[in-house]
């Protein structure tokens, strides 16, 4: 494998995101691991665009609990119930969660206070149940859109070719 993460904060986010989308299919193309992909997706992403905090809260306990998954960036806070702060939100109403101003969202979960905005995308499996999330925090107000949205949306997509 002679794939590096390439450094793509000057680009267009959603061209970074088409070029992250597809390193992740050619990547990713001969796994079925799901703590596999979660592991090389926070890399990619992470590397590729310099956000605080990458990674992936699972499904444990359906309806009731996550844990953390594979992560890039500082100490994650290990479990979070469904409904509570901006992960369980997202979990408990099955999709996508952008905040601008952390300290205006109620409940939400100080993992690492540097955090200024957050997006949170749920992560679905073949027969369409919940078994994730992806969060992306940073360290700037506003930071993240619907390209943000649509791009990590997109890149989730892979986790559809599993049970
Ligand atoms: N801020 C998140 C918690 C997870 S961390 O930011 C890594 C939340 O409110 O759900």
């Amino acid at each position: 494998m002679a794939e590096t993460i390439v450094d793509l904060r000057e680009l267009p986010r959603a061209v970074a995101y088409a070029e992250l989308t597809d390193q992740v299919k050619l990547v990713l193309e001969d796994i079925e691991d799901p703590i596999c992909g979660m592991a090389t997706i926070s890399a990619l992403v992470h590397g590729a665009l310099g956000f605080l905090w990458t990674g992936f809260y699972r499904v444990v306990e359906p309806e009731k609990l996550m844990r953390v998954g594979p992560y890039q960036g500082s100490l994650g806070c290990l479990e979070i119930a469904f409904g509570k702060g901006v992960c369980g939100t997202a979990a408990a109403e099955r999709r996508t969660i952008i905040v601008d101003d952390v300290s205006l969202f109620p409940g939400h979960i100080t993992c690492d206070a540097r955090s200024r905005s957050e997006i949170v995308v749920p992560v679905f499996n073949r027969a369409g149940e919940l078994t994730a999330v992806l969060d992306v925090d940073s360290e700037i107000p506003g930071a993240f859109s619907e390209e943000d949205q649509a791009g990590l949306e997109a890149i989730v997509q892979w986790f559809k070719r599993l049970a």
